[in-house]
């Protein structure tokens, strides 16, 4: 039997900074942790996927201007999470479609993510890329891990989406 409510995706509230907080501590192997106050003051950039009162699935961005040309800057996502219980489902999906679609109003080139699910991004369109094409980021993330001596013999693959080359793709 499916454990599964029914679901919106949506912009997140103020009011649930904390349930977003403690999903992305839930999956720490996967994704840094961030102080809820950081939260807080970035909830404007966050998606939600709300089950009966419940988080159960989020992300964000944040636009690199370090990375591109400041008129048309990057963007990484960040801090993708579906609770187990919703898993394969198109949750993920389409959290990262309402992100994507929001992006594209500010006319970036490109959305790039460090990931340990690189399946689930080739499925939204996101190609491998050299790491070393994300060097700045990959020097202000990977500075206080502690898991891995350097950023290139981390497991975590760089992908990157060319929005330019995706805009049938996104009105599916
Ligand atoms: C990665 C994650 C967000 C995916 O969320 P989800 O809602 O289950 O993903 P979707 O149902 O939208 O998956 C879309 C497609 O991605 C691929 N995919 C998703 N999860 C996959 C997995 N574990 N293994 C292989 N392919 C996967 C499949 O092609 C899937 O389509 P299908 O189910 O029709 O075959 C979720 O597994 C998760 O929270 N993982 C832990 C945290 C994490 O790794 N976050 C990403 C770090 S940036």
């Amino acid at each position: 039997m499916s454990l599964m409510k029914p679901y919106t995706i949506r912009p997140a509230v103020l009011r649930e900074a904390e349930q977003i907080f403690n999903l992305i501590r839930q999956h720490k192997d996967d994704l840094i942790s961030r102080p809820i106050g950081d939260i807080v003051q970035n909830i404007d950039r966050f998606v939600v996927c709300e089950a009966g009162g419940e988080i159960v699935g989020c992300a964000t961005w944040q636009i690199l201007p370090e990375i591109g040309a400041p008129e048309r800057a990057s963007v990484e996502i960040q801090s993708v999470a579906v609770h187990a219980d919703y898993r394969r489902h198109h949750i993920g999906t389409q959290i990262i479609k309402n992100i994507l679609e929001r992006v594209r109003l500010f006319d970036s080139a490109q959305v790039i993510v460090l990931t340990f699910a690189p399946a689930f991004f080739s499925s939204l369109g996101f190609r491998p890329i050299a790491k070393t094409q994300v060097m700045h980021k990959l020097y202000m993330g990977c500075i206080n891990c502690t898991k891995h001596a350097n950023p290139f013999t981390c497991p975590e693959i760089a992908m990157a989406l060319d929005l330019s080359s995706t805009g049938t793709k996104m009105c599916e």
